[in-house]
């Protein structure tokens, strides 16, 4: 009968078992007449023992010989091994290479530069850290999605190419398109989901967002992911409490469905856990007059920058709601504060522990008269937002959305220092390869 072949990360099931694992393998130690095999294979890491006393001198010496990064199948019995963290090794009976590299793997144990890291990204993918990383980011958009599809919400893929300019007009990258002419990769997807959630009610989308910033920021990439999410006649409040429950789901999904990736992190976990709604909330104004207390030169009207943000949200144990911005800072479509027309209802969601902004949102101006005179202020053509003005002929009503940066949230729960190693292929301002 054939060895059925298994899971790494479903072994613990099969303690006794004689089974064939597929894989790689990433360490080795050997020591007189027995190996230590250190495999992977996508699910877990699991350690295989080999005698040679029981395996024989020719498959012993092979495996003894083997580069890293060999794509090998291991035949074995698993036995229970209270060290492991998977409760289980593996004794080898079998040992056999699919594929061997010629020269030796470029990436070892030793403390290599960031540079030859990213030139290297394709490999550096199989570390261990890189593979924790990215897990969590697949565990953050599955609980983005969750969230979305529980309340009701209806996915709406917006597109890549846009016609008009959909944020502002700084850091857009410009293409020809056939006999159109000029199109802009979408800096985001806003101004289709505000149209889809006029026949939706509750919509979002999740995809690929461009901006060429010419800055070099731990926080911006040039290609991030964006959950967006807009909903027709939600307004200012209810629009943070939505922000405000998406954090904490998703947050609390993580701690739940991948808890171990975040401890391989050696994250701080005790900082996550007691992210839960309502965030503190404090308006643009009283955050300039607290800063300029403690010593910060800003005035109002000015942006609030990377370093205003750390100080802001140290304040704070949670994710703090920023509100009410100047609405010269701000984009074009943010509805102005009746009650002071100066600032605009918007947020911004600044994560703890001076990871920056998640989440930038606001309540939309819903009359077409207010909005073609902001797209002009804004130095927009209002006749370039033909289909969007018509938004607000037909039926128009208070709305609402906000936009939440994947890439940002993976830095902050898995505990990263740059966000660049918060997605699989980062584009930056100096990087397209790999
Ligand atoms: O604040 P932003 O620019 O908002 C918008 O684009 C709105 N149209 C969203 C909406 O209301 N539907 O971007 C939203 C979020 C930011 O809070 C940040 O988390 C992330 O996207 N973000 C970036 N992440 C990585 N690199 C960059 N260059 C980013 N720019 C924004
Ligand atoms: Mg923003």
């Amino acid at each position: 009968m054939a060895i059925e072949w298994v899971e790494i990360a479903k072994l613990s099931s099969k303690i006794g078992e004689k089974v064939q694992i597929k894989g790689w393998l990433w360490n080795k130690r050997f020591s007189g007449k027995i190996g230590f095999l250190q495999l992977r294979d996508g699910s877990g890491f699991i350690q295989g023992i080999i005698e040679k006393a029981l395996i024989g001198e020719e498959i012993f010496e092979n495996a003894k010989k083997t580069k890293y990064e060999s794509s090998v199948i291991v035949e074995g019995t698993v036995r229970k091994d209270e060290r492991s963290p998977i409760g289980v090794e593996i004794s080898v009976e079998n040992y056999e290479i699919i594929s061997e590299p010629e020269t030796d793997y470029p990436i070892s144990n030793k403390d290599h530069g960031i540079d030859f890291l990213m030139e290297q990204r394709h490999l550096w993918l199989r570390s261990r850290r890189q593979y924790n990383i990215l897990a969590v980011r697949s565990e953050i958009i599955k609980a983005v999605r969750e969230f979305y599809y529980s309340k009701g919400f209806t996915l709406i893929d917006t597109p890549i190419f846009t016609g008009s300019i959909g944020e502002s007009a700084g850091n857009t990258f410009e293409m020809e398109y056939f006999d159109y002419g000029k199109v802009y990769l979408a800096q985001t997807g806003q101004l289709y989901l505000e149209a889809a959630a006029m026949s939706f009610g509750k919509v979002f989308n999740l995809g690929p967002t461009f901006r060429a910033e010419k800055s070099k920021t731990r926080r911006h990439l040039i290609e991030f992911w964006m959950n967006e999410a807009e909903v027709a006649f939600y307004q200012h409040e209810d629009n943070i409490k939505l922000q405000e429950e998406l954090v904490e789901y998703v947050v609390q999904s993580v701690l739940k469905n991948a808890k171990d990736h975040l401890i391989s992190l050696e994250r701080d976990i005790s900082k996550l856990e007691n992210i839960k709604a309502p965030f503190p909330r404090i308006t643009y104004t009283d955050a300039i007059k607290k800063l300029q207390e403690k010593g910060y030169e800003i005035t109002w009207g000015e942006d609030i920058g990377a370093e205003h943000e750390t100080e802001i949200a140290s304040w704070f144990d949670r994710p703090v709601v920023v509100e009410k911005y100047p609405k010269d800072m701000k984009a074009f479509y943010m509805q102005p504060d009746p009650e002071n027309p100066d600032v605009v209802l918007c947020d911004d969601m600044l994560a703890p522990e001076g990871y920056g902004e998640i989440i930038g949102a606001s309540e939309r101006i819903w009359d077409k008269e207010t909005l073609i005179k902001r797209l002009t202020e804004s130095n927009l053509d209002p006749e370039e937002y033909k289909w969007y003005l018509e938004l607000r002929e037909f039926g128009s009503v208070p709305h609402s959305g906000f936009g939440m940066g994947i890439e940002r949230v993976v830095a902050w729960l898995c505990g990263l220092k740059h966000i660049r190693e918060a997605i699989p292929f980062p584009r930056t301002l100096y990087r397209v390869y790999p």
